[in-house]
């Protein structure tokens, strides 16, 4: 199964996950005992602020040609309009060590992490919001854009507000609720539309786009009416609200839908993190979602979700049906330390992008998440999900068997046999049914 020749072959992270010692970050001040699991905090992360170039180097040995990464805006500006040039200098070195190992980096401008000073100003349920993000994206446009060819405003902006106002995973804001979710999305779709023609003025060539987390979710089997009507309502909210914002220009709130200025059609690809499956039911629990599957489910580590490749291929068709745009998987992985699945999770999501492309749907590219082992929010260390291993207190790093798979991938641009009879024989059949003999070889 063979890839395009321009497909990229990315790897995925964020700045909070891997850079450390954020300290003017909103999750420096909560990650602790209680608001994360284990006892672990970001700490050093991958020791990226100092020595990011270790791991590029290692993602270039892979075989990809392209990383996704993220800017910490608490670094870049710690104190309002008070920029830090030494941050900035240091952001500069990183992407031009992309460049210069031949990864072509997609740069996330907000991905889950605030500056405190801004969390102390409402951050996101505060009008004030629009503004600052708008002088944030045009200083980096100034001071980095030349190296950015392809952008992300916010990285999953619903899920995000489901984690902080519903959920209360994720720092809390002091606001909780629907309406405060609501107000906090509204906000986001200004500042992205901000940020997307402040992008496109001054580079005009740059492709702009969301990254959004986008799940299949159902009524668990044997669900009633209600459990349907729910699924429906969820899939609606959480996967098509914010791109078919970004398309419109409108979003349906609580109080009806809402026209944003500037916001229609202001997105150049469609990101897809895609992850799982949710089994749903009516009524919901107090969090919102909780991971459910049905009892022949495989379940990755700490169960955090089911493995239904499958789904990749849904959200692939389910874009390219709604949106006339290319499509990037901005996010795709398990949390898996032993690395017993990772190997045919990735063979059969890439087989199901492999599938898409074949007929003809515009998937451009694929990063997976993760590069490395990092900080995994709420979850603290205690997920796995990189293609690489870390110890957060050594930085010691192993390669994965997947790691070695991907970069056959990569290398070669293509899926064979060969290589699941190697590192996934049990996707043998599922992936080349009756064609065996061949791995032999
Ligand atoms: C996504 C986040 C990313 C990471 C993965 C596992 O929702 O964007 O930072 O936590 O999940």
């Amino acid at each position: 199964m063979t890839f395009p020749p321009d497909f990229l072959w990315g790897t995925a992270t964020s700045s909070y996950q891997v850079e450390g010692n954020n300290r003017n970050s909103d999750w420096y001040s909560w990650e602790a005992p209680g608001h994360i699991r284990g006892d672990l905090g970001c700490g050093d992360g991958c020791n990226w602020w100092a020595n990011a170039e270790a791991d590029l180097d290692i993602a270039a040995e892979m075989g990809t040609n392209a990383h996704r990464l993220s800017l910490e805006w608490s670094r870049i500006e710690p104190e309002p309009s008070v920029f830090d040039p030494a941050a900035i200098a240091r952001y500069r070195a990183i992407l031009q060590g992309c460049h210069d190992r031949g990864l072509e980096p997609m740069v996330t401008l907000h991905h889950f992490s605030n500056p405190l000073w801004l969390v102390d100003k409402g951050d996101f349920n505060n009008d004030i919001v629009v503004d600052y993000f708008r002088r944030y994206t045009a200083k980096v446009v100034a001071e980095l854009g030349d190296l950015i060819p392809k952008w992300i405003t916010i990285n999953e902006p619903i899920t995000y507000g489901v984690m902080r106002y519903l959920r209360r995973d994720f720092p809390n804001p002091g606001h909780h609720g629907f309406g405060a979710l609501f107000e906090a999305i509204h906000n986001m779709l200004r500042c992205h539309a901000a940020a997307y023609h402040t992008i496109k003025e001054a580079n005009p060539a740059s492709l702009v786009g969301t990254a959004n987390n986008m799940q299949v979710f159902e009524a668990r089997p044997g669900g009633n009416a209600l459990d349907r009507w729910w699924a429906g309502v969820v899939r609606r909210f959480y996967n098509d609200s914010w791109p078919e914002a970004l398309h419109t220009g409108r979003y349906r709130g609580l109080a009806g839908s809402k026209r944003i200025d500037q916001l229609a059609g202001t997105y150049d690809f469609v990101g897809i993190n895609y992850y799982t499956r949710f089994y749903l039911r009516f009524p919901p629990p107090p969090c919102f979602i909780e991971s459910d599957w049905g009892p022949d489910a495989v379940v990755s580590d700490g169960g955090y979700g089911e493995v239904y490749p499958h789904g990749l291929y849904e959200m692939i068709e389910h874009v390219t049906k709604r949106y006339d745009a290319p499509i990037y998987i901005t996010e795709n992985g398990l949390p898996d330390a032993a690395d017993r699945l990772r190997p045919g999770f990735l063979l059969d999501h890439l087989r199901q992008v492999w599938h898409a492309i074949s007929f003809c749907y515009p998937v451009m590219g694929y990063y997976h998440w993760s590069l490395v082992d990092n900080f995994e929010w709420d979850r603290g260390w205690t997920q796995r999900f990189g293609l690489v291993e870390v110890d957060p207190l050594t930085q010691e790093r192993a390669w994965r068997p997947s790691a070695y798979l991907y970069q056959e991938i990569c290398r070669s641009y293509s899926l064979s046999n060969d290589m699941a009879a190697r590192y996934a024989p049990e996707m043998l059949d599922v992936i080349w049914p009756g064609n065996n003999e061949m791995s032999v070889l």
